[in-house]
């Protein structure tokens, strides 16, 4: 069983899902493969009570205690976690994350939540979509992992791109953290 700890600062939506996909027992498609040891935030936020709910151990700590803490794991997962991370040797090509774009496009320092969709939504683009990656020391950079993209269309808002984009999230962010654990030596 592949061992994961879940680092969040928000309302948890993505934390809610994956631990559906690690426990639920007709749909997880990560059932019986992976399982969340902790949850750990960087604030007070609404994933705390998403961890309480799942019976997931929590703790609130400031992000350099949080990556000392969380990285006796095969995977540190980072669920709408917003501080910026500096990655130790040990933890390299152990951390992953999941942005609501197409990176590169609309990442960086500053973009996250409704401000990508806003900026995708001002660019005029006709796709957009979201991206699961390897966490470096930049903000949204590491190795690309998976993504996956949806057609934009005229009438659609941004309220209405981040509605569709963290749908997309949803079914990506479980598939793609099982692959590439599957790949790892155990
Ligand atoms: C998710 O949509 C995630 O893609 C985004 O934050 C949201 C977290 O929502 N992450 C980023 O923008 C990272 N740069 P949640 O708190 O409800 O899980």
């Amino acid at each position: 069983m592949f061992e994961i700890s879940v680092l969040v600062s928000g309302s948890g939506s993505t934390l809610d899902n994956l631990a559906f996909h690690c426990y639920d027992e007709l749909e997880g498609v990560m059932r019986g493969m992976a399982t969340i040891t902790s949850v750990f935030a960087d604030r007070n936020c609404g994933a705390l009570e998403v961890a309480d709910g799942w019976g997931i151990p929590k703790f609130v700590l400031d992000t350099k205690s949080i990556l000392k803490k969380a990285g006796n794991v095969d995977l540190c997962v980072l669920a709408g976690f917003l501080s910026k991370i500096y990655v130790p040797p040990e933890m390299e090509g152990k951390i992953l994350n999941i942005h609501p774009s197409l990176l590169p496009k609309y990442g960086g320092k500053g973009m996250y939540g409704r401000k990508v969709h806003q900026a995708v939504k001002e660019s005029g683009d006709s796709i957009t979509g979201c991206t699961v990656h390897v966490v470096d020391n930049e903000y949204d950079h590491g190795e690309i992992v998976d993504q996956e993209l949806i057609p934009i269309m005229p009438e659609q808002s941004a309220d209405d791109l981040e509605m569709a984009v963290k749908k997309l999230e949803q079914q990506l962010y479980p598939k793609a953290i099982l692959n590439f654990l599957s790949k790892q030596p155990k």
